[in-house]
C-alpha cells in the first residue's frame, strides 16, 4: 500500500477489538525505528518508549487494581478485575512519555509535541505492517503513581499515551472526519486597513 493510502486509511482499533498476534520483534523493531525518526528541536529526543509484555502488562494491571482500590474502597470484585487488566487489553502494550527538559531553551510545549509524533508515528508504522493500535491515555496517565511505578520522574516524564498493539478481530468502520472548510482555510494577509494598527 501506499504510504499516503495507510495515511488515508489511518484507523484506530479500540483495544476490546484488538486480538493475537501482536507485531513480532522483527517488526516492533521496525516500528520502533518508524517512530523514532519524528521531528525533535533540538535533538533532545525528549522521549522514552517502554515494552511492556505479558508479565510487565500483568504487574502495572496490578498496580492499577491496587490504586483503584485505594480511591474507590467500595469497588465491586468486576470493576477491580477490569483495573488489573486494562494494560493486558491488547497483546503489546507500548509505554511512551515524554521526557522533558525543562532547563532547555527548546520550549516545553515543543518537545511534549515530538512526543505526540512519537506515539502517531507507532500508530501509522503498526498499521502499514499489518498490526493495528488505539493509543489511551485514561486515568493511568495522570498518576504520578503509576510514572514512578514505570521508573519515572513524574516532574520531567510525562506519560503521554499507552499505545496498544495487536491484530485487528474486525475492521473498523470508517467515523466522519472534520468537514475540510470548517477547519482550512486560505490566508493572504489581515483584513482591514487598520488591522496592523490594532495588533
Ligand atoms: C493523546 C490522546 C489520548 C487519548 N486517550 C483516549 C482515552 O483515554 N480513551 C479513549 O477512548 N480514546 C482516547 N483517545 C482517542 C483514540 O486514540 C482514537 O483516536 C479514537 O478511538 C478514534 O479513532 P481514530 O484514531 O480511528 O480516529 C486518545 C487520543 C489521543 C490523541
Amino acid at each position: 500500500m501506499e504510504a499516503i493510502d495507510v495515511l488515508l486509511t489511518r484507523r484506530s482499533v479500540v483495544v476490546a477489538n484488538q486480538i493475537g498476534p501482536g507485531p513480532d520483534d522483527a517488526a516492533l523493531e521496525k516500528i520502533l525505528r518508524a517512530a523514532t525518526r519524528v521531528p525533535d528541536h533540538g535533538k533532545l529526543a525528549p522521549w522514552r518508549i517502554q515494552i511492556l509484555r505479558d508479565q510487565g502488562q500483568a504487574a502495572l494491571g496490578d498496580l492499577l487494581a491496587r490504586l483503584f482500590v485505594a480511591q474507590y474502597p467500595q469497588a465491586n470484585d468486576k470493576q477491580i478485575a477490569f483495573e488489573r487488566q486494562r494494560p493486558q487489553r491488547a497483546p503489546l502494550l507500548l509505554v511512551v512519555a515524554t521526557r522533558l527538559r525543562h532547563d532547555h531553551k527548546i520550549p516545553v510545549m515543543e518537545q511534549m509535541l515530538s512526543g505526540g509524533a512519537v506515539c502517531m508515528s507507532l500508530l501509522i508504522a503498526a498499521q502499514a505492517l499489518g498490526y493495528c493500535g488505539q493509543w489511551l491515555t485514561e486515568w493511568p496517565a495522570y498518576r504520578p503513581e503509576v510514572a514512578r511505578f514505570l521508573g519515572h520522574d513524574p516532574e520531567t516524564d510525562k506519560i503521554i499515551g499507552f499505545l496498544y498493539l495487536g491484530s485487528r478481530a474486525e475492521a473498523p468502520e470508517d467515523r466522519p472526519r472534520p468537514d475540510l472548510a470548517e477547519i482550512v482555510s486560505e490566508w493572504s494577509g489581515p483584513v482591514g486597513a487598520d488591522t496592523v494598527e490594532r495588533v
